[in-house]
């Protein structure tokens, strides 16, 4: 049997890699977290889109390793906020992240707000050793709760809704987290349009 591919994925995101894992089963691929490949450089995530910063990683940490990569920029947008925080969902309390510091100042600026729709958008970008690229996305409409609770997942999972739920991801086991999560829906739907690629 041949030996599977390695597909690098370019974060440093722990909670992110362990959900990627979790989701991803694809035969004949192994998956390799960045701190497993010595070397690799930090990636500054400027661009103003979720696609751009998912391209940039990928295709930055595909030029450093020679490997096929798999990148994830995501984030949360807020209706009532004009899709706030966006990109900058993971330093919208500054930097470095503090996931406690963000769910506090989300809930200072929806502070007596009545619509609190919100949802999560992933992009993944894929990158192939050869300089082919392409990204897919996903996303779970939802609400921001009143007050956080939970303690599973990470970032702003205490206070997101999802709808037909009447608990935020951060109470909820993994599991379900992860059927329905704009991650879980952004690679189902690479796994349906990239494993071949990958694989051929
Ligand atoms: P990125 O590393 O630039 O993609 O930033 C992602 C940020 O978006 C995280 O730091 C969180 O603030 C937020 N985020 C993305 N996905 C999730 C999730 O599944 N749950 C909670 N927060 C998330």
């Amino acid at each position: 049997m041949a030996a599977p591919v390695r597909l690098l994925v370019a974060t440093r995101n722990a909670h992110k890699l362990v959900e990627i894992r979790a989701i991803l089963d694809w035969p004949g691929v192994a998956l390799v977290g960045a701190d497993e490949v010595p070397g690799l450089p930090e990636v500054e995530e400027d661009a103003l889109t979720f696609e751009g910063n998912a391209l940039k990683k990928a295709r930055t940490l595909r030029d450093a390793s020679g490997l096929w990569t798999l990148a994830d920029d995501s984030g949360l947008e807020v209706d009532v906020l004009g899709g706030a925080p966006g990109v900058f969902s993971a330093r919208y309390a500054g930097e470095p992240t503090d996931h406690a510091a963000n769910n506090h100042k989300l809930l200072a600026a929806l502070d007596g707000a009545e619509n609190r729709s919100a949802r999560f958008r992933c992009v993944l970008a894929l990158a192939a050793p050869d300089g082919r690229e392409w990204t897919i996305s996903g996303s779970v409409e939802g609400r921001i709760a009143l007050s956080p609770s939970g303690t599973e997942g990470f970032g702003y999972d205490p206070l997101f809704i999802p709808d037909g739920y009447d608990q935020p991801f951060a109470a909820m086991p993994a599991q379900v987290k992860n059927s329905i999560s704009h991650r879980a829906r952004a690679l189902a739907a690479a796994a349906a349009a990239w494993r071949d690629l990958i694989n051929d």
